[in-house]
């Protein structure tokens, strides 16, 4: 079905003195030439380029305190001409559950390039420097970014790796078909901050439940009940709805706010959910359920649910409800073999990959990748493939989403022996499918 893609474009290009990582021997000059490359000193310092990038990043105070608290600068890069930073790339290390289990990952984010320096290469070579110096530290095997735009990442070896669905449910298809028994749970309704303990307790609880999920320390968590006016867009502050046992046990929460709204003198406020977490099926069913009954809401909203989310199972009437998909977290394998080895496969594989990887060439040949539920080994080889595929793809199926058969009737991935396509797919794919938490 015709032959995989290459992932990159050729090699980014610079001419580096600063503390990114190093320029290999013949790349100097070049398109990205004229800038000097440097690890950041502190948040303060993207907030220029931010604010051109973005139209109007918001400087407030209370703003930059809870971004800075996250930001690791050490991680980070910034592209300087003429002493004043003209692109940005934050690094942090993060903890993500991977099939299997937990493993350290490398985000990225806030990549941004000043108007006037852009498409001269800066984003491909503050791209490069970062995946170069984890793959030379031996730091996280995987790295994770939300794109702006879906078009962007997949030329540097990264692929979709998870989907969400965007669901409103209107008033008319709010009931449930026999869902969960949920007598005995409570809500209690407050702002986050007050509900704090709970909230980091359920999470915690949560985390190994779905590939994706990132742990939260004290910062990501102010990260996440962040609150800020400009981006209310006239609905009211942030809430937490905490459900809990008769024993008075935290067993899941919502985050969520309300919009007044008014339609032919009724109420139709706009509710929408911004997270929803549980640590059984009873109290997930009790929360959304309780959401839906919200008194004066009308359409109950949220944009980002895991694309395989419980509540389209719950709705009696999930067409109503209008789930619309798309794409959410970009992967890709910093060091293939040790990302492979990271997480687990849901069957037996034994497979021989020949891979293509422009912007990390040092992955690029043949590995052989053998495991299964208990955890996996990939070594290089000289035996024949089995697949072909590119850094891209590879990154689609690595957190347990995407499939490698849609990928293979694609024409993306070519199966060079029969059969090693659909079962390297079961294998690769994990169920629940992977869902990120975590805006970075
Ligand atoms: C997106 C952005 C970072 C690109 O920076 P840049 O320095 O102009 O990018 P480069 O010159 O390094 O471009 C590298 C490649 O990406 C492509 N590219 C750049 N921006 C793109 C976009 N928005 N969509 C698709 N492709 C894009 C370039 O055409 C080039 O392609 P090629 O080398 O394969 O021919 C910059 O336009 C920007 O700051 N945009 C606003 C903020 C944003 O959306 N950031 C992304 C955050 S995830």
């Amino acid at each position: 079905m015709g032959s995989p893609r290459d992932s990159g474009a050729g090699p980014g290009t610079g001419t580096g003195t600063g503390s990114g990582a190093r320029v290999p021997p013949g790349l100097a000059g070049g398109r990205a030439a004229g800038y000097e490359f440097r690890a950041a000193a502190d948040w303060a310092e993207f907030g220029a380029v931010l604010d051109l990038a973005y139209g109007g990043y918001p400087h407030s105070a209370a703003h930059s305190a809870v971004a800075g608290a996250v930001f690791e600068p050490k991680r980070s890069l910034v592209a300087c001409r003429g002493g004043r930073v003209c692109a940005t790339l934050a690094g942090y290390a993060l903890e993500m559950t991977l099939p299997g289990g937990p493993a350290p990952v490398a985000g990225i984010g806030y990549v941004a390039v000043a108007p006037q320096h852009r498409r001269r290469g800066l984003m491909r070579e503050l791209v490069r420097r970062a995946l170069t110096a984890l793959h030379e530290e031996r730091a996280e095997p995987v790295a994770v970014l939300h794109s702006t735009e879906p078009g962007i990442y997949g030329r540097f070896g990264f692929g979709p790796a998870s989907q969400v669905v965007g669901v409103s449910v209107p008033p008319e298809a709010r009931g449930f078909a026999a869902g969960p028994e949920t007598g005995g749970l409570v809500s209690d309704v407050g702002s986050p901050v007050d509900a704090r303990a709970a909230v980091a307790e359920v999470y915690d609880a949560c985390l190994a439940q779905r590939p994706g999920l990132v742990r939260r320390d004290d910062a990501w968590l102010r990260r996440a009940f962040e609150d800020r006016p400009e981006e209310r867009h006239g609905a009211g502050r942030l809430l937490c709805m905490v459900a809990s046992g008769a024993g008075g046990d935290a067993r899941g929460y919502a985050l969520y706010r309300l919009r007044a709204n008014w339609e032919r003198c009724a109420p139709r406020y706009a509710l929408s959910v911004r997270e929803v977490f549980a640590r059984d099926p009873a109290a997930y069913a009790f929360l959304w359920r309780s959401l839906l009954d919200t008194d004066l809401a009308g359409a109950v909203g949220a944009a980002a649910r895991p694309v395989d989310d419980p509540l389209l199972a719950l709705l009696d009437d999930p067409r109503s409800a209008a789930p619309t998909v798309r794409d959410q977290l970009y992967a890709r394998a910093v060091d293939l073999d040790r990302a492979l080895a990271a997480r687990t496969y849901s069957a037996p594989v034994e497979v021989v990959m020949e891979v293509r990887d422009a912007m990390c060439p040092w992955n690029a040949g043949r590995w052989r990748l053998a495991g299964g539920v208990d955890g996996a080994v990939c070594v290089r080889t000289g035996a024949a493939a089995d697949l072909a595929l590119t850094a891209r793809e590879l990154g689609a199926v690595l957190l347990g989403g995407g499939s490698l058969v849609q990928l293979g009737h694609a024409g993306l991935v070519t199966e060079l022996r029969p059969g090693a396509l659909r079962a390297a797919s079961a294998a690769f794919r994990h169920d629940p499918a992977p869902f990120c938490s975590v805006a970075f």
